[in-house]
């Protein structure tokens, strides 16, 4: 099939560069351009992963451009099809993904604005934390419409839930379905009533109290690989996340994925980026699907939402 499109990835530290090698091992795009402000990071990790392209059998080329907070270098990624916004710092042990809020902001609001400059049709992907928060200012800085953007945290932590539930019974991955919704915080709303294993719930499965250890798992899940890696955070999961709704947007996929969406009055929730499950296509959210939520799982979802409501109105002034 003839390769076609281009996805730029901003930020070529561990989450964009990994980003970055699984979007060009899909084999479908023509270009993936990596980009980062550390002089020749960017282009070091491009002529890389180029060099593996006939061991692992891709013909995408990566191409690398230093860029500054200026806008300079951003040529380089001009008419992409789908941005990834990777920019920014991760959290150190001990840290919330909210204290990076303040000298994130100033980067992924620089970064939005050059994208919409140089990119003003793509779809745009973040990830930089706090990711509700992010998300939301990509969208203000940008000027995008709000379907245009959208964030990377429910298909991780969801993928993060279905793991532990898969290791807890001893049942491959492919046989686990799970959900979680919500905030990529404090507030996330991992869903055991949407869990299944072949087809079970996991109600039937496992004990309360087991259910409710694994739900605890996967709010802290990010939280477990930052202490135990005492530098930087988890990027192997977070990248096929990323790479997985790129390449839905790029395809038209319409897949169902749990994703940072615009949420207009879906479950009573308005005016808000929020982990909810979406529709994905090339417009980028095509519609947010409403899924049935025990009465429990409502209430946080709605607590989820008034908590990034409230942080989604500070962004705008940092
Ligand atoms: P990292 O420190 O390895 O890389 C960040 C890169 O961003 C660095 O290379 C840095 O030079 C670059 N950068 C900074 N300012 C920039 C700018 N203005 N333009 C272009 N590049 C710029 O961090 P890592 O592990 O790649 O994480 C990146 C972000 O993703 C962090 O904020 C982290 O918290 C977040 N993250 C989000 C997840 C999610 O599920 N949403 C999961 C994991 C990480
Ligand atoms: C994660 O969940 C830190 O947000 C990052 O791994």
């Amino acid at each position: 099939m003839a390769l076609s499109g281009k996805v730029t990835v901003v930020g070529a530290g561990f989450y964009g560069s990994t980003t970055a090698l699984r979007l060009a091992q899909y084999n479908i795009f023509k270009e993936v351009v990596l980009t980062d402000i550390v002089e020749g990071k960017p282009e070091g990790l491009a002529l890389d992963i180029n060099q593996s392209r006939s061991i692992e059998g891709f013909e995408t080329l990566v191409g690398g451009a230093t860029t500054t907070a200026e806008g300079g270098g951003y040529e380089a990624t001009a008419n992409s099809d789908v941005v990834v916004i990777t920019a920014g710092l991760p959290r150190k042990p001990g840290m919330s993904r909210m204290d990076l809020i303040e000298v994130n902001a100033k980067i992924v609001r620089g970064v939005a604005e050059n994208v919409a400059k140089h990119s003003p049709n793509a779809v745009v992907i973040v990830v930089s934390n706090p990711l509700d928060e992010m998300t939301a200012l990509t969208q203000l800085a940008t000027g995008f419409a709000k379907n245009k953007v959208m964030g990377q945290a429910g298909m991780l932590d969801t993928a993060r839930f279905t793991n532990f539930v898969a290791s807890k019974l001893n049942v491959p991955v492919s046989s686990v379905k799970t959900l979680t919704l919500g905030s990529h915080g404090e507030t996330m709303v991992p869903v055991p009533s949407r869990c299944t294993v072949d087809g079970k719930p996991l109600s039937t499965l496992l004990s309360q109290a087991e259910i409710d250890e694994l739900v605890d798992l996967t709010r802290n899940g990010g939280a477990q690989i930052v202490a135990l890696l005492k530098t930087g955070s988890a990027y192997y999961a977070p990248s096929a996340a990323a790479a997985r709704m790129a390449k839905a947007v790029y395809e038209d996929s319409k897949e169902v994925m749990p994703v940072c969406a615009w949420v207009d009055g879906e479950y009573g929730i308005s005016g808000v980026y929020l982990g909810v499950e979406a529709e994905i296509g090339k417009n980028g959210i095509n519609k947010v699907v409403a899924t049935d939520l025990t009465p429990s799982e409502l209430e946080s979802l709605k607590v989820a939402a008034e908590a990034v409501r409230a942080k989604q109105a500070d962004v705008k002034n940092l």
